[in-house]
């Protein structure tokens, strides 16, 4: 394995509680796919030998960023809804209709495989030349013990073939599929079984479920909880979306990595939330496209010490975005985040949402997923919109993106 030294570089490490961890002039030694040391480039020593070397002229170099909620894997789209919202309908509205999910649901079942995987790959792909290097992708659009296990293929396919890592979580409690209309409860019954196999066969990594009033009661999603815990998997969950179930504090009872959406969560979500070491992980994107007008409460989760995240929520429901770095500068604009703030949410703590401790920051040992940007400085990238700077990007120390 060859040792890649990058040099001339300005290194944001948001290694420490607190702060972005800038060197400037700062060089990095990759060693193995991970980093082997690093610090100012005036105190590298004649012992830090590598085999290659690159000379970054001053570009800024970060952690490979981190999309750790995303709904990569579907067919179709969306648009028409999109037209019916605009002219008054509403999410839940549509939903209750036999829309929503459910659409994206019959239009991945009709997907072939391949078609499936060439698209999320697309999508994958889009986000990665942004300089995203690792993913978690949920299933939730199969609704079937095969489709779901389909898009779960796809999601570890991708994770084979393209150079991102990938985590997948299985959601077959997204929304009743309607073969089980009137049944919830028989469906999660189902559900739950299915997810042995899916662990079986090695294609999940975590367990979501949707509580909400148009998805799955608090006492169902603690049947899909209980199911995840008896296999040894960890859980997170879509909480306080739409309306307060109290999803928050079931999910951190069962010590779940996230809680994801968050904007009717209460205060006793928080404290349960804190007590857990489970991460809030917002989602500016599906806020502002439902155009939603309740505001997860940051100020009361910073105060709580709660760690936040950032993802795209990629979906074709509620966030058909692609840009990470456009939900990097919404979490400012929309929730008030501070541009570092931001960033940890997709670095340092979307790592932790995921359960990985090798990745989020830059400090030797960590794996060398690094992006270079033409930018001076990371608040560069949270005041900029509609804008991508990202010039190379290094997975696992392997440069991923032509020069
Ligand atoms: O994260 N809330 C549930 N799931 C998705 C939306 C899925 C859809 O509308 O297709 C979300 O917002
Ligand atoms: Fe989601």
């Amino acid at each position: 394995m060859t040792r890649l030294l990058l040099r001339h570089a300005r290194l944001a490490t948001f290694d420490g509680a607190s702060g972005w961890g800038l060197v400037d002039d700062g060089a990095l030694l990759i060693d193995g796919g991970h980093i082997a040391w690093l610090g100012a480039d005036a105190a590298l020593q004649a012992c830090v030998q590598a085999d290659h070397e690159i000379n970054l002229q001053g570009a800024l170099l970060t952690p490979g960023l981190i999309d750790a909620h995303t709904h990569l894997v579907y067919g179709g789209d969306r648009a028409a809804e999109f037209e019916q919202r605009l002219q008054g309908a509403s999410y839940e509205a549509i939903a209750r209709a036999g829309g929503g999910i459910r659409s994206t649901v019959a239009a991945t079942r009709a997907a072939s495989e391949t078609q499936l995987f060439a698209d999320a790959a697309n999508r994958a792909r889009t986000l990665h030349r942004e300089g995203v290097t690792t993913i978690e992708i949920k299933s939730g659009y199969g609704l079937s013990e095969e489709a779901e296990a389909r898009c779960l293929r796809v999601a570890r396919r991708l994770g084979a073939e393209l150079p991102i890592t990938v985590r997948s979580t299985s959601l077959a409690a997204h929304a009743l599929p309607p073969e089980y209309a009137g049944r919830a409860d028989d469906y999660v019954t189902d559900a739950c079984h299915w997810l042995a196999a899916q662990q079986a066969t090695g294609l999940v990594d975590a367990v979501d479920a949707f509580c909400d009033t148009i998805g799955f009661t608090p006492a169902q999603t603690t049947r899909v909880f209980e199911a995840a815990r008896a296999l040894g998997l960890p859980v997170k969950l879509h909480a306080e979306q739409l309306s307060n179930q109290h999803g928050a504090a079931l999910a951190a009872r069962f010590g779940a990595l996230s809680c994801d959406h968050l904007e009717h969560l209460d205060v006793e979500g928080i404290a349960a939330m804190k007590a857990s070491g489970t991460v809030a992980m917002l989602l500016p994107g599906s806020y502002y496209f439902l155009r939603e007008t309740k505001l997860p409460p940051v100020a009361a989760l910073r105060e709580a010490g709660v760690p936040l995240a950032i993802a795209t929520d990629h979906n074709p429901g509620s966030s058909p975005t692609l840009s990470l770095l456009l939900m990097l500068h919404m979490a400012c604009t929309l929730f008030r985040l501070t541009p570092e703030e931001a960033w940890r949410g997709v670095t340092v703590n979307a790592a932790r949402a995921l359960g990985l401790a090798d990745r989020g920051r830059l400090a030797p040992g960590q794996r060398a997923d690094l992006v270079a940007w033409d930018a001076a400085h990371p608040r560069e990238l949270a005041y900029r919109f509609g804008h991508n700077p990202c010039r190379r990007v290094w997975c696992a120390g392997v440069e991923s993106l032509p020069a």
